[in-house]
C-alpha cells in the first residue's frame, strides 16, 4: 500500500505538539496542514513546525481536497460539531476525547460516517500502547481469576486561567478531562458495561466538577472505583484485582518506553516489563491501518457511545444524589 494519508489539525490546541512527532515520521501518514481561527496564529504555527500549509478559518482547512484525515482538539462542546462537518466534507476523523457531550451527539457522528462512508475514532491514545494491550491479554488470560475490583485515578492541578477546562457550558470538569480514562479502562478490563453507577462530586468556581468520585457496577459482582480531579498534584494509576490475583498498573493513561505493571499472586509479586513506544504514534496508525486496510478502527464508535453514556449517567447520579440505573439497551 503506497498511498499516503494528508493529515490537517483543526486549530492550534496545546495537544496538537502531541500528534506532530508521529505524524511527522509515520511512513502512511503526512502532516499537510493546520488550520487557526486567525490566518496570522495558522502562519506562525505553520512556520514553527514546518508545515506546508496554514488556512485561517476550519472551513477553509476541510475545503481542501488533497487532506484526508482531520485530527480534531477542539474544545469538547465542539468535538461533534466538526467531527461531522469534517466528516460532510468527506474526510476521515480522530477526534480527541471525550468524542462528545451526548450519547445523541454520538449518534449524530455515527450517523454522518455511515452516510459518508468515513473512519471516526477518539483518540484515547492509550488505548493502542502495548502495556494497555499487555494489561488486556492478562486479564483475559485468566491469571486474575474472576475480576472483582477495579479502581483507577487521574488528577493534576489546573492552573490556567480561562482554561477550556472551567468553562461547564463547553464540556467542562474533571470527569469530562481525566475521569473519562480510568472510566474507560474499567470498561475495558472488564469487557462489560456497567449496569449502575454512583458519583459525588466537588463544584469548583465556575460550577465544573474540580473533583469527581464515582462507582461503576458490572454483571458478576465486579465493582470499578474512580476519582478525577483538577486541584489534587498528578497522580494516575490503576490496579485490577481478582479472585486470583491483582495487576497494578503505575503508569496506565501516558505510559513511557520502557513500562513496567506488577502482578500479584499467592503473596508474590512479579514485574512485567513492557517495551512500548511513542505514545501517540499508536492512534495515528491504527487511523491508517483503518482507512488504508479497511480495519475496524481499535476505538469503535459504540465503545465511545457507552463511555459517553456512562460518564452522563455518573453526573445525573451527582445530581439527583442517588445511583442511577443504565438499561440494557443500547448498548
Ligand atoms: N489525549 C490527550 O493526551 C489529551 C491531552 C490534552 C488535551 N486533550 C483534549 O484535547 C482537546 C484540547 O485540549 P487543549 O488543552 O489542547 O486545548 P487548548 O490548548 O485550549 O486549545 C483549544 C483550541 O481550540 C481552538 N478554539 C476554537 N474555538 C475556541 C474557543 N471558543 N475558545 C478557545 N479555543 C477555541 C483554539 O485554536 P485556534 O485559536 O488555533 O483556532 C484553541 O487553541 C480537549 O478536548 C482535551 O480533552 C487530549
Amino acid at each position: 500500500m503506497t498511498k499516503t494519508l494528508n493529515w490537517g489539525l483543526i486549530s492550534t490546541a496545546r495537544i496538537t505538539r502531541a500528534l506532530i512527532p508521529p505524524l511527522q515520521v509515520s511512513k502512511r501518514n503526512h502532516l499537510l496542514a493546520v488550520a487557526s481561527r486567525s490566518q496570522e496564529n495558522a502562519d506562525a504555527y505553520a512556520k514553527a513546525k514546518k508545515i506546508p500549509r496554514a488556512y485561517g478559518s476550519y472551513e477553509a482547512l476541510l475545503a481542501d481536497s488533497e487532506i484526508d484525515v482531520i485530527y480534531n482538539p477542539l474544545p469538547n462542546h465542539l468535538h461533534a460539531e466538526w467531527t461531522i462537518k469534517a466528516v460532510e466534507a468527506g474526510k476521515h476523523v480522530l477526534c480527541e476525547k471525550p468524542l462528545a457531550l451526548s450519547v445523541e451527539e454520538v449518534d449524530a457522528i455515527k450517523h454522518a460516517a455511515h452516510k459518508y462512508g468515513r473512519i471516526v475514532s477518539e483518540a484515547f491514545m492509550y488505548r493502542h500502547h502495548p502495556q494497555t494491550l499487555k494489561v488486556q491479554e492478562i486479564v483475559r488470560s485468566g491469571s486474575l481469576g474472576a475480576l472483582k475490583m477495579i479502581r483507577g485515578s487521574f488528577s493534576f492541578v489546573l492552573t490556567r486561567e480561562g482554561d477550556v477546562r472551567l468553562n461547564p457550558e463547553w464540556g467542562g470538569g474533571s470527569i469530562w478531562d481525566v475521569g473519562c480514562y480510568p472510566i474507560s479502562y474499567a470498561r475495558m478490563a472488564t469487557g462489560l458495561e456497567p449496569f449502575e453507577v454512583f458519583g459525588w462530586h466537588v463544584a469548583g468556581e465556575t460550577g465544573i466538577d474540580e473533583t469527581f468520585v464515582g462507582q461503576m457496577r458490572f454483571e458478576g459482582d465486579i465493582h470499578a472505583q474512580f476519582d478525577s480531579s483538577f486541584v489534587i498534584p498528578f497522580h494516575a494509576f490503576m490496579e485490577i484485582v481478582g479472585s486470583d490475583g491483582a495487576l497494578n498498573i503505575p503508569h496506565p493513561f501516558r505510559p513511557g518506553v520502557d513500562e513496567t505493571i506488577y502482578l500479584t499472586r499467592n503473596e508474590k509479586t512479579e514485574s512485567i516489563r513492557v517495551r512500548g513506544g511513542e505514545l501517540y504514534i499508536g492512534e495515528v496508525e491504527d487511523m491508517a491501518d483503518a482507512v488504508l486496510l479497511g480495519r475496524e478502527p481499535r476505538i469503535s464508535l459504540d465503545d465511545s457511545r457507552a463511555n459517553v453514556r456512562v460518564i452522563r449517567a455518573l453526573l445525573e447520579s451527582t445530581r439527583a444524589a442517588m445511583p442511577v440505573r443504565l438499561s440494557r439497551e443500547n448498548f
